[in-house]
């Protein structure tokens, strides 16, 4: 059963207090960064209906909501998660060949997680960070000007992480 914990639902509480009487409606999008948090890294049918519950508003209103930023994943993803932008700026300034090669280095394609669920290649729309193209967002960093020797070291470093946090 899905279920947030009591100092969770204190959060949704406070977040839910931001907004006037009736448009706690407002709150979806902070309660579902929550929620992505809290279960997993993403949102599955429960914990969206569960979102709905909290927020007593209808289930499609936060799946209309989950569906329409890339910020919220519908499927488990990996440890790290490189969300690679791959709008105009970017593109020009060689995003292609940074999200081909880091799928040729873990052998997934975008969209896919690696067999170990250490990894999640994801293309996104444009981060606002468009003068430091091509770049990507790794947790909550950005990782510019990127290069196949920093996602080299990328990688490496989230290997070397994973190992140092088990
Ligand atoms: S186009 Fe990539 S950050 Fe804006």
């Amino acid at each position: 059963m899905v279920q947030f914990t009591e100092d969770k639902i204190n959060e949704v509480k406070a977040i839910m207090a931001r907004y006037p009487e009736g448009r706690q409606k407002s709150a979806v999008i902070p309660v579902l960064h929550l929620a992505q948090e809290e279960f997993g890294g993403w949102l599955d049918v429960p914990v969206m209906d569960y979102v709905a519950e909290l927020l007593s508003i209808t289930p499609i209103e936060v799946y209309e909501v989950a569906t329409f930023y890339s910020m919220f994943n519908l499927k488990p993803v990996g440890k790290y998660m490189f969300e690679v932008c791959q709008t105009g700026p970017c593109m020009i300034n060689g995003c292609d060949d940074i999200i081909e090669y880091i799928g040729e280095k873990l052998d997934i394609k975008p969209g896919q997680t690696t067999a170990d669920g250490m990894f999640t290649l994801k293309t996104v729309e444009c981060l606002g960070a468009c003068g430091y193209a091509p770049m990507m967002q790794l947790g909550k960093f950005y990782k510019e000007h990127l290069t196949k020797e920093k996602v080299d070291a990328l990688i490496e470093e989230c290997r070397r992480n994973a190992v140092a946090n088990n």
